[in-house]
């Protein structure tokens, strides 16, 4: 199958229509779409991702009312649950929330809740719109890979297992939605991301997520998000022996760097320590720096609060092997 880069929205819509993939950009990370009403399409997901069917998928809605036919807000928790999708949807947030009859078993790998997003990026919500059909879609990446953030990038994951991809530049968070499950009134933060927990713990308690839980989403598995090449985290890149013989890149993070002789190559986060640029940039960068063909890949932990939280989690993940 030829893989063509475009803007044509007109054909992504005649694709889904007809039980095709897409990969669609959101304001996260590119997306690879399906109609989530049609199971058959939804199983060509797990075949191009090569993704274990027993990960369920993220069902993104045309519009806000779609979310009573696709879940149940139950009576104790439906008040907090519409207050979220207020002040968070359109955007990158996600709810699990218990599924109605209508989701297709395959879409939530047979739990009996669903994952639910409504995405604000332009592009998306006038595919999705014209559709008129839930989409399910998950990062546009072969399964424990890093998700991509252009279009180029899905073409390197995905070539030839999709006909189209829909460009529409780099993708303005660069990490996946904050995914939460709502219980009794409380919020259980099951995927840190864009919406921080300081800025979800305004409108109700947060939870710590039990082992068991996480473990039963792979996307929540540590060695999740891994590059090739190994990675390391480091408190300071100044403190970092030079190694011989041994090509190391380094992911920096604030501040003018010190001591590049150390390095073979050097990415910086974010210069000015700005937690949003870095998050646009770290997915790419780790591409980047896998690309290389180093020995190691050494990061700097940032300050684990806000959005840092959530670049942290990623990292972590990625240096776990
Ligand atoms: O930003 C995003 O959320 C992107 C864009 C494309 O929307 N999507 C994304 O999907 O990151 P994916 O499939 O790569 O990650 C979704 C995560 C997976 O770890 C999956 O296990 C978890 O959500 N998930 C989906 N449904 C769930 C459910 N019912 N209960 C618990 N976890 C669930
Ligand atoms: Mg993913």
């Amino acid at each position: 199958m030829k893989t063509v880069i475009s803007t044509d929205r007109v054909a992504a819509v005649e694709l889904l229509r007809k039980g095709d993939l897409v990969a669609l950009p959101t304001e996260t990370v590119y997306g690879l779409a399906a109609n989530a009403l049609n199971p058959i399409a939804v199983a060509k997901i797990f075949g191009a991702k090569e993704r274990p069917r027993f990960d369920p998928l993220i069902v993104h809605l045309p519009n806000r009312e779609w979310l009573g036919r696709i879940a149940e807000l139950p009576a104790g928790d439906r008040q907090l649950i519409l207050e979220l999708a207020d002040k968070f949807w359109p955007g990158p947030f996600t709810m699990v929330l218990p599924k109605y009859e209508l989701v297709p078993d395959i879409v939530t790998a047979g739990l009996d809740t669903v994952a639910v997003r409504f995405s604000a990026h332009p592009v998306f919500a006038e595919i999705v719109g014209e559709l008129n059909e839930p989409l399910a879609a998950p990062s546009a990446n072969r399964f424990g890979r890093v998700s991509p953030t252009t279009a180029q990038h899905v073409l390197d994951e995905l070539d030839g297992r999709i006909s189209l991809i829909v460009d529409a530049g780099p993708t303005e968070h660069g990490i996946e939605s904050t995914i939460v499950a709502i219980r009794d009134s409380k919020i259980a933060i099951l995927r840190r991301g864009p919406i921080t927990h300081e800025q979800l713990s305004e409108f109700a308690d947060i939870v710590s997520v039990t082992l068991p839980q996480r473990i039963s989403a792979p996307g929540q598995l540590p060695s999740h998000y891994m590059p090739k090449t190994p990675l390391r985290l480091i408190d300071s890149a100044e403190a970092f022996p030079p190694q011989k013989n041994r090509r190391v890149g380094l992911l920096a993070w604030g501040g003018a760097f010190r001591s590049p002789q150390a390095f073979a190559t050097v990415r910086n986060l974010s210069d000015r320590g700005d937690s949003r640029e870095a998050a646009a940039n770290l997915f790419r960068y780790l591409r980047e720096l896998d690309a290389l063909g180093l020995d190691l890949i050494v990061a700097e932990r940032i300050p684990s609060r806000e959005l840092g939280a959530a670049i942290m989690d990623r990292l972590e993940r990625a240096s776990h092997r």
